[in-house]
C-alpha cells in the first residue's frame, strides 16, 4: 500500500460526499436541509468546530446541493452525479470559491473577493465562497468583508469555517447563521472507522480501532490518519499491539480496570490486569510510564477544576478522569507516582519485568490502604464542622453512662482509634 503512488490517504478517499454520509452532526444536516426543502437557505453560515470535524466537509455538501442541477431548484441531498456536483467534488467549479483565510488574511485580498462577487455565477445557480479559517483574516480585511455581507448580491453565498470564533468581530457574527459542530466522541469515530474498515477490506481488530478511535481525540480527520499510518506500519493485519507500538499508547481500558482493581483493593484483579499488558506483548516500561502519567493527570485534576493546558483532553474522557480522580487523595497519587518512578529503572535490564509490574501493581493497593496524614486531617475537619457535635453528644451520653471508661473507647471508629494513637491528646472529648 504503501508503495502504491497512486494511495490517497483515507480522510480524502472518505470524505462525505452527500450529507448522509456525515457522522456526529445530525442538529446540523437536518438544519440545512430543512431550510433547503423550506427555500430558507441563509446568506451567510458560520460553521465552528475543532479541526476534523466536518466543517469544510458540509461547507462543500451545502454548496452542491445549492447548486445542484438534478432539479430546478436546490436539492437536500446532492445528485454527486451532475456536472456541477462532479466539479465541485474536483474543485473545479467556476462558482464555488474556496479560500483560506489564513494565507488571504489582508484587505487587498477580500478586495477582490468584493470586486467578483457582483458578476453572476458562470454556470450555477448560486456564486459561493468557502472561506476557512476565517478568523485568520485581518481587521481591515474583515470591515471589507462586511461591506460585502451587509448588502450581498441574492446570487453570493459566504460559508465560513472556523476554529475560533472569539476572534471573529461581533459585526461579522452578527450577520451569519451560525452552526456549532461537535467534537466526535469515541463512540462514533469507533463505529465509523468499524464500517470503513470493513468497506475498504481492511484487518484491524476491534480493540486495534478502538485505539485508533481513542488516538482521534475527537477528531475524524485525526483518526483517519492514525489509520493511515498504521496500515503503512502495522501491514497486512493491525492489531492493538501495532497501535500502541506505533503510537506509544497503552490501553486507556486496562489502566481503568487496574485503576478499579486498586481501589477496590482487589490484588487478584490487579494482577491480572499485569497479565493483560504482558500477554498484550506491550513493552513494559512504557506501561509503567503510561500509568505514572495517568496518576499525574489524576494528580492535576485533584488541584484544578479548569486545568486547561496541562491536560489536555476530550471533555468526555476528563469526565471519566475526574471520577475517577475522586476516588484518590492526593497523597495516594503522589505516593503511588514515587512508587512507580522507582521501578521504572529496574524494569529495563531485567527478564522478571512481569514479576516487577505485578510488585508494583501491589504496592498500589498497598499506598490505598493505609491512612494518609491527608485523610487523618481532613477526617478531623470533617469531625470540627459536623460530626463533632454529634460525637461529643455521644461522648457525653458515654460518660454518663461509664463515667470511668478511659482512653480505649471501643465505639471510636477504627480511623479515630488511629488518629488518636498519631496525635495523642488532639482529639475530641
Ligand atoms: N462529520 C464527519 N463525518 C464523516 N467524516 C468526517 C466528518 N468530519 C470530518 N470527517 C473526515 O475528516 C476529513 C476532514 O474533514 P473536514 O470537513 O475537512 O474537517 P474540518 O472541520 O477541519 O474542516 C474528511 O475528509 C472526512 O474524511
Ligand atoms: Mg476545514
Ligand atoms: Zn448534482
Amino acid at each position: 500500500m504503501a508503495e502504491n503512488n497512486d494511495y490517497q490517504v483515507l480522510a480524502r478517499r472518505w470524505r462525505p460526499q452527500r450529507f448522509s454520509e456525515v457522522v456526529g452532526q445530525d442538529h446540523i444536516v437536518t438544519t440545512l436541509q430543512n431550510a433547503i426543502t423550506q427555500g430558507r437557505v441563509g446568506q451567510g453560515y458560520l460553521f465552528i468546530g475543532t479541526r476534523g470535524t466536518g466543517k469544510t466537509t458540509i461547507a462543500r455538501i451545502l454548496a452542491k446541493a445549492l447548486n445542484c442541477l438534478s432539479d430546478s431548484k436546490p436539492v437536500p441531498e446532492p445528485c454527486c452525479q451532475c456536472a456541477s456536483c462532479q466539479a465541485i467534488k474536483d474543485g473545479a467549479s467556476l462558482d464555488v470559491i474556496e479560500i483560506d483565510g489564513a494565507s488571504n488574511r489582508t484587505i487587498d485580498n477580500i478586495r477582490q473577493i468584493r470586486d467578483t462577487v457582483s458578476i453572476a455565477p458562470v454556470s450555477s445557480r448560486y456564486k459561493i465562497y468557502i472561506i476557512d479559517e476565517v478568523h485568520m483574516l485581518t481587521k481591515e480585511a474583515f470591515n471589507a468583508l462586511l461591506k460585502t455581507l451587509e448588502e450581498p448580491p441574492a446570487h453570493v453565498k459566504f460559508f465560513f469555517a472556523t476554529t475560533d470564533p472569539q476572534k471573529i468581530p461581533p459585526t461579522i457574527l452578527s450577520r451569519v447563521q451560525k452552526f456549532e459542530l461537535h467534537r466526535m466522541d469515541w463512540n462514533t469515530l469507533n463505529e465509523y472507522l468499524q464500517r470503513m474498515a470493513e468497506k475498504e477490506g481492511l484487518k484491524a481488530s476491534p480493540a486495534a480501532i478502538a485505539a485508533v478511535a481513542r488516538a482521534g481525540n475527537g477528531s475524524m480527520r485525526d483518526a483517519l490518519s492514525v489509520f493511515d499510518q498504521v496500515l503503512a506500519w502495522g501491514g497486512e493485519e493491525v492489531t492493538e499491539k501495532d497501535v500502541a507500538a506505533l503510537l506509544g499508547l497503552t490501553d486507556r481500558e486496562i489502566i481503568s480496570e487496574l485503576n478499579g482493581a486498586v481501589v477496590r483493593k482487589d490484588c487478584a484483579k490487579a494482577l491480572e490486569c499485569v497479565a493483560k499488558v504482558m500477554e498484550g506483548g506491550r513493552d513494559a516500561e512504557r506501561f509503567i510510564l503510561s500509568l505514572i502519567q495517568y496518576f499525574r493527570d489524576l494528580a492535576v485534576l485533584k488541584v484544578s477544576n479548569s486545568p486547561g493546558k496541562l491536560l489536555e483532553e476530550s471533555p468526555e474522557y476528563l469526565e471519566t478522569l475526574r471520577k475517577e480522580a475522586a476516588e484518590h487523595t492526593l497523597s495516594h497519587l503522589t505516593q503511588s507516582i514515587d512508587e512507580l518512578l522507582q521501578i521504572l529503572p529496574k524494569l529495563s535490564s531485567t527478564e522478571a519485568k512481569q514479576t516487577i509490574l505485578e510488585l508494583a501493581v501491589l504496592k498500589l493497593i498497598h499506598i490505598r490502604s493505609q491512612i494518609t496524614p491527608d485523610e487523618i486531617f481532613q477526617r478531623l475537619a470533617d469531625l470540627e464542622n459536623g460530626s463533632v457535635t454529634r460525637e461529643r453528644e455521644k461522648a457525653a451520653e458515654r460518660k454518663a453512662a461509664a463515667p470511668a471508661s478511659g482512653e480505649q473507647n471501643p465505639e471510636l471508629s477504627g480511623d479515630m482509634a488511629l488518629a488518636k494513637q498519631l496525635f495523642p491528646g488532639s482529639r475530641p472529648e
